[in-house]
């Protein structure tokens, strides 16, 4: 029987996850994976955190702690919202632990010893003012290819190419924005160009592939392969297994993908079984697949299969679907600008389904696609609750209101019950079909087809009708309704796995096959059970407060506030006593244009006068603070908020969800300029 061993890409632990990273693809790969597994198939599915490489160490730079702490928390809360989204790996490991640094290691000596590994002395960026080297993200740029900006030094998200090294236009040192300089570095290289001809073999080979990931990768062989520096000049990582070679650790995309072997051996480590890992990634019968998003997939289609070509003995992937990009309320995505969704913070107000359900109708399985909130309402309150969730609901309360629970036991069924009840075993069918294809959008839509075609024959049979007149055919009707109760609870798991698990304890369904979903019994009564509603309507209002949320969150950035920066980092009294808070006297307020919270406040400080953009405007009105004394953080970094420059900050207390916000007026015998402390 073939095995599939199904990996989710490994996602850095420098920030929590986003709804991008889950439509990209830990999505996507759970609702497979659990598909797969009703079905009756072998499958592991496997993740963990990809820990090492600069995005790591600038991370810690910015929160000024150790890499370790930096990714020791992130992954924590990365698992967290894993569990709570019901992503279902069988095993979440990291990659900072010594079990991989073995594995990476042995890959490296074993491509060496085999030559595929050569040395070579590099031009590298050079920072003289922080001294030291530059990798690759710590230098940005103008990228030689499209000319967008913001390009890092080994690749542009603008155009997707990647960048060859130094040759970014007018690059610029991340840490300390000065011009960095180039110089010699030796460097360990992968031999790419050696695996040429048997990675185009086997690229033509895997004619199944999403046609943009094949072509994505066939085009990559085109210009013809060049060895690839796989070491850099950085003290976290992976250290290179060479005497001398002390200061330099393994490139993060080398080590990153051994990461999927050495989860799976630790997942066999612990239920004691070691050599169990060997089947799923070298026998045969197994199949590799890895789910991700495009911007991994020159990684997991050309660098990943030449690697293990070279080793030996290991399955290449069977199969690679990434996922474009998902867009938010018609804009990019962004972590630095904090344009997302965290799933840490939706799941404080929200469920797990709800979204799983959203994203999978609008998945960029072939090209991006944009997540709004308005239209995670409209999935809610017009699918999830209306034609799902209303038609196991009146389902039930008909059969506990009006026929005493019973559901009928030997029904006659007509040719418009078989016909109905064919329906739904073609559909559940079908949405098999459709994963096995990764195409999981139109799946989901099937799925929500079975609940609308449900609901159809609910109201054609008209119960509330026969309930006087036929008693017989009533208990026919209610039985053939309740078959489609149970084929919603069983074929909806993979979507929503929460609501589809608790209706299937109120069905009482313990395990079944997704083949056999047909066949599953019918419990004969439903007296003293209860079925709590699955799905609400969500309200405006909260749909408004979640867009506003959105923009707050990206403003607070942009005002140099960093919500998890400040979370982890405990301030020191030394960092404290560095705050310079002042009375100071408002002179002037005025609105600010085109931003409905935000007001101008000119102020005197006693010895100066300056301006700052403070985010009021719900809750006071100019008049209200005119000629006020507040109290301002006097030595912030001035930040610019919608082009005006906010010199300072001012003190109000907040209820947590900003809807009571209320100035700290100090004593009226303060004078501006008195400081506090
Ligand atoms: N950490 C990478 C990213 O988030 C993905 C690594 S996938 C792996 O883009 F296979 F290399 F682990
Ligand atoms: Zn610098």
């Amino acid at each position: 029987m073939t095995r599939y061993m199904v990996t989710a890409a490994l996602p850095y632990a420098n920030g929590p996850i986003h709804i991008g990273h889950l439509a990209g693809c830990y999505l996507p790969a759970d609702i497979f994976v659990r598909y797969m597994k009703l079905k009756g198939e072998e499958v592991l599915f496997i993740c963990g955190s990809d820990e090492h490489g600069v995005p790591i160490t600038i991370k810690a730079e910015e929160m000024k702690k150790s890499p370790q702490e930096v990714v020791d928390y992130y992954h924590d809360i990365m698992e967290k919202s894993f569990k709570g989204f019901g992503i279902e790996f069988d095993n979440f490991s990291k990659t900072s632990i010594p079990l991989h640094h073995e594995n990476a290691q042995k890959f490296f000596k074993t491509l060496n010893e085999k030559g595929y590994i050569s040395k070579k002395t590099e031009k590298q960026y050079y920072c003289e003012k922080c001294r030291r080297f530059l990798p690759d993200r710590y230098v940005e740029g103008t990228c030689p290819h499209c000319k967008a900006e913001g390009a890092r030094g080994d690749q542009c998200d603008a155009c997707g190419k990647v960048i060859d090294n130094v040759s970014l236009i007018e690059p610029k040192c991340k840490l300390c924005d000065s011009t960095p300089v180039i110089r010699d570095t030796e460097h360990f290289y992968l031999d790419l160009d050696k695996f040429q001809n048997k990675l185009k073999t086997y690229l033509d080979s895997r004619t199944w592939w999403k046609e943009n990931v094949r072509e994505f990768s066939l085009g990559w062989l085109k210009d013809g392969l060049k060895p690839r520096a796989i070491t850099r000049d950085i003290d976290w990582g992976v250290k290179v297994p060479v005497e001398g070679y002390d200061g330099k650790v393994l490139y993060v995309w080398f080590d990153a993908p051994i990461g999927y072997i050495s989860s799976t051996m630790e997942f066999f480590n612990r239920s004691g079984k070691p050599d169990e890992w060997k089947k799923w990634w070298q026998e045969e019968d197994s199949k590799v697949i890895h789910f991700l998003g495009k911007d991994n997939i020159v990684f997991h289609a050309v660098i990943w299969p030449s690697m293990l070509m070279g080793v030996g003995g290991y399955n290449l992937p069977y199969d690679i679907p990434a996922n474009e990009y998902l867009n938010l309320e018609g804009k990019k995505l962004s972590t630095s600008r904090n344009w997302a969704v965290w799933l840490d913070d939706y799941l404080t107000r929200h469920k797990p389904d709800i979204l799983r359900y959203a994203l999978a109708s609008t998945l960029p399985e072939s090209k991006d696609t944009d997540f709004s909130w308005t239209e995670l309402q409209q999935k809610n309150n017009g699918e999830l609750a209306d034609i799902y969730g209303n038609f196991i609901n009146r389902t039930v309360q008909f059969i506990t209101k009006y026929n005493d629970g019973r559901v009928g036991e030997n029904p006659e069924l007509r040719n418009e019950d078989n016909e109905f009840l064919d329906t739904i075993s073609r559909k559940v069918q079908s949405i098999g079909k459709l994963i096995e294809e990764y195409s999981i959008r139109k799946a989901t839509y099937e799925f929500m087809d079975m609940a609308r075609e449900a609901n159809k024959y609910f109201t054609v049979q008209e119960p509330w009708v026969l309930g006087k007149k036929d008693k017989s055919r009533l208990d026919t009707v209610l039985y053939v309704c309740m078959k489609a109760v149970v084929a919603l609870a069983c074929a909806g798991e993979p979507f929503i796995p929460f609501a589809s698990k608790k209706l299937q304890a109120f069905l009482g369904i313990k395990n079944f096959r997704w083949d056999s979903i047909s066949s599953v019994a019918v419990p004969s009564s439903l007296e003293g059970r209860e079925l709590e509603i699955l799905f609400t309507k969500i309200e405006d209002k909260t749909i408004e407060d979640e867009k506003a949320r959105l923009g707050r969150k990206a403003e607070e950035k942009s005002a140099g506030k960093n919500e998890n920066t400040l979370s982890l980092s405990e301030i020191s009294i030394e960092d404290f006593k560095k705050v310079e808070l002042v009375v100071a006297r408002v002179l002037k307020a005025e609105r600010v244009q085109g931003a409905d919270k935000l007001l101008k406040l000119s102020l005197d400080l006693g010895t100066e006068k300056r301006e700052i953009v403070a985010g009021v405007a719900l809750h006071y009105k100019p008049e209200d603070l005119e000629n006020r004394k507040i109290v301002i953080v006097k030595n912030l970094k001035p930040a610019k908020l919608r082009g005006i420059m906010s010199q300072g900050m001012l003190l109000a207390a907040s209820s947590s969800d900003k809807s009571r916000v209320k100035v700290l007026f100090p004593d009226e015998s303060c004078e501006p300029g008195d400081t506090i402390g």
